[in-house]
């Protein structure tokens, strides 16, 4: 499946992410600046904080709980679009995933 990431330069990149692992770990595999994935995607850091494009939200659902408190700990401005992407697990359903890295 094909993920695509606008960057914080304005660019934009596309890489091929398999399905099952997280968008964090794709993001760092592919060299994404500004996603960090301090905690290695335990929900304890927020540096994995991207916004979803607005045509991708309903696949890719709400935060979690846990989520949703962590999402208040974000660097950059949390918005409804806000989802920490260690809890986004690609598959094909999230084919063409946008999503938007956010600048603090
Ligand atoms: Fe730390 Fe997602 S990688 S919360």
């Amino acid at each position: 499946m094909k993920v695509t990431w606008t960057l914080q330069d304005g660019g934009s990149l596309t890489a091929d992410v398999a399905p099952g692992i997280n968008l964090m770990e794709a993001a760092v595999a592919n060299n994404v600046t500004g996603v960090v994935g301090e905690c290695g995607g335990n929900l304890a850091c927020a540096t994995c904080h991207v916004y979803v494009a607005e045509e991708w939200r309903d696949r890719t659902g709400e935060p979690g709980d846990f989520e949703d408190a962590m999402l208040d700990a974000t660097e950059a401005a949390r918005t409804d679009a806000s989802r920490l992407s260690c809890q986004i697990v690609a598959d094909e359903s999230l084919d063409g995933l946008h999503l938007i890295v956010p600048t603090p």
